[in-house]
């Protein structure tokens, strides 16, 4: 898949000169932060914006806004105060229009794309395209707006067991998996309680009995020929929890079919979304067959693994793709990564045991400096090289269960 692309970045500037070349990240959160790291070993201006003071990215970027994203007025103006060449999301729940407006007037270049951030953060924009535009496999799937379509679309066709997700949510808010009729009215309460916007509207999925899940990241970079090429990392396997994830290694084994058939779907979907960067593409594997579930046009937090396993992280490729600079997404050494939770509410907290975490071999610790903890908050990652996958995970988890998080 290739497309025009006039190389923009042709040069780069000195930051905080007229020169500079500036790129805004949208989302400053630990993924943001690497990215962030990244763009300013290139000499690029960095501006973090996030809605909470001292969010990470914020620490390593040079100028940074409080801004609630999803205020279009409030989006618009930031970027009209920075003026910057690129704007990077690095989250969802960013009012899209003003990305689309930006993007139209020139004002600046939305990474990938102003339609791609519109159309997947909503599951029905991203689900009609890879399905009914792109004829991609996915799980069955209908939509509803109320109790009564709900229980229609289960009953006509998607059956139990079943997965219902309100259609703006992220980090599986407000989802659940509805075994039989008595789940439906609990699934429907919980997903309107948990959607990003107070609009009462759902997808049902069929439920797809994987045997493994990954992450295929996909890079859409400028090639020596001048056009967007797209390249793709080694598979990411991980585990879910309850909407989140706790552990992923890479390379995920797979069979060649099902490699090839996950390319393809990856291959298709960025393509049809556009521009340059990374994006996560989830998948469903069973044997040789694979499901698309979802993408995310952005570094993937699966892919912390990838500061250990690759030769460039999935945040030097983000940079390096935006910039119009090349890529290369191949795998250093085996590798896992394994979350660490705050395990308390509370501001400024502090962490122990690092020291004997980085006892454990070929491993590394990075805390994301959050300014409060949640119980249930990523606050770090441990990740640790192996001679294959299974060494490298039970080297993250060791590493990761020796950082305890105690009240500062
Ligand atoms: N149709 C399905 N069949 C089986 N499992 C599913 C299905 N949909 C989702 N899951 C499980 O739930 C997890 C989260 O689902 P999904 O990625 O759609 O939600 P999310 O809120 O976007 O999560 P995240 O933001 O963490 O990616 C998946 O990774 C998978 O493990
Ligand atoms: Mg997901």
């Amino acid at each position: 898949m290739t497309n025009a692309f006039l190389p923009r970045f042709s040069r780069l500037g000195t930051p905080l000169s007229p020169s500079a070349t500036k790129v805004m990240l949208l989302g400053a959160g630990e993924l943001g932060k690497e990215v962030i790291i990244a763009l300013q070993r290139f000499g690029v201006e960095v501006i973090a914006v996030d809605r909470y003071a001292d969010a990470p990215g914020m620490q390593v970027a040079h100028r940074a806004h409080v801004v609630s994203m999803t205020d279009a007025d409030a989006l618009r103006a930031v970027i009209e105060q920075e003026r910057p060449h690129l704007i990077v999301p690095e989250i969802e729940a960013i009012a899209t229009q003003v990305l689309a407006d930006v993007e139209r007037e020139g004002i600046a270049e939305v990474i990938p794309t102003a339609r791609a951030t519109q159309l997947t953060m909503n599951r029905e924009g991203i689900r009609r395209l890879a399905a009914e535009e792109l004829g991609l496999p996915t799980s069955p799937y209908a939509f509803a707006d109320s109790l009564e379509e709900l229980q229609a679309a289960i009953d006509s066709g998607i059956g139990y067991p079943c997965v219902v997700k309100p259609v703006m949510s992220s980090s599986g808010k407000g989802q659940s998996v509805l075994r039989g009729p008595e789940d439906v009215q609990t699934a429907w309460d919980y997903a309107l309680a948990g959607g990003r916007v107070r609009e009462a509207r759902v997808i049902v999925e069929g439920f797809i009995d994987f045997e493994y899940e990954i992450t295929l990241l996909t890079v859409r970079a400028v090639g020596a020929d001048g056009t967007v090429q797209t390249a793709y990392c080694e598979p990411i396997g991980h585990l879910q929890v309850s909407g989140d994830y706790v552990e992923s290694w890479q390379p995920q084994a797979m069979a060649p079919a099902a490699l090839a058939a996950a390319r393809d779907v990856a291959g298709k979907v960025t393509a049809a979304l556009g521009g340059r960067g990374i994006f996560g593409v989830e998948l469903f594997v069973k044997g040789d067959q694979v499901w698309f579930s979802e993408v995310s046009p952005r570094p993937h937090d699966t892919g912390l693994v990838t500061l250990a396993s690759q030769r460039l992280s999935e945040f030097e490729l983000h940079a390096r793709a935006i910039l119009g600079l090349p890529v290369d997404p191949s795998l250093r050494r085996p590798a896992a990564s394994a979350v660490i939770y705050g395990g308390m509410d509370q501001a400024g907290i502090a962490f122990e045991g690092v020291a004997e975490a980085l006892q454990v071999p070929e491993s590394d610790v990075r805390l994301f400096g959050k300014p409060e903890s949640f119980v249930k908050r990523r606050m770090g990652v441990a990740v640790a090289n192996g001679d294959d996958t299974e060494q490298a995970r039970k080297r993250a988890k060791l590493a990761a269960s020796r950082v305890r998080p105690v009240a500062g």
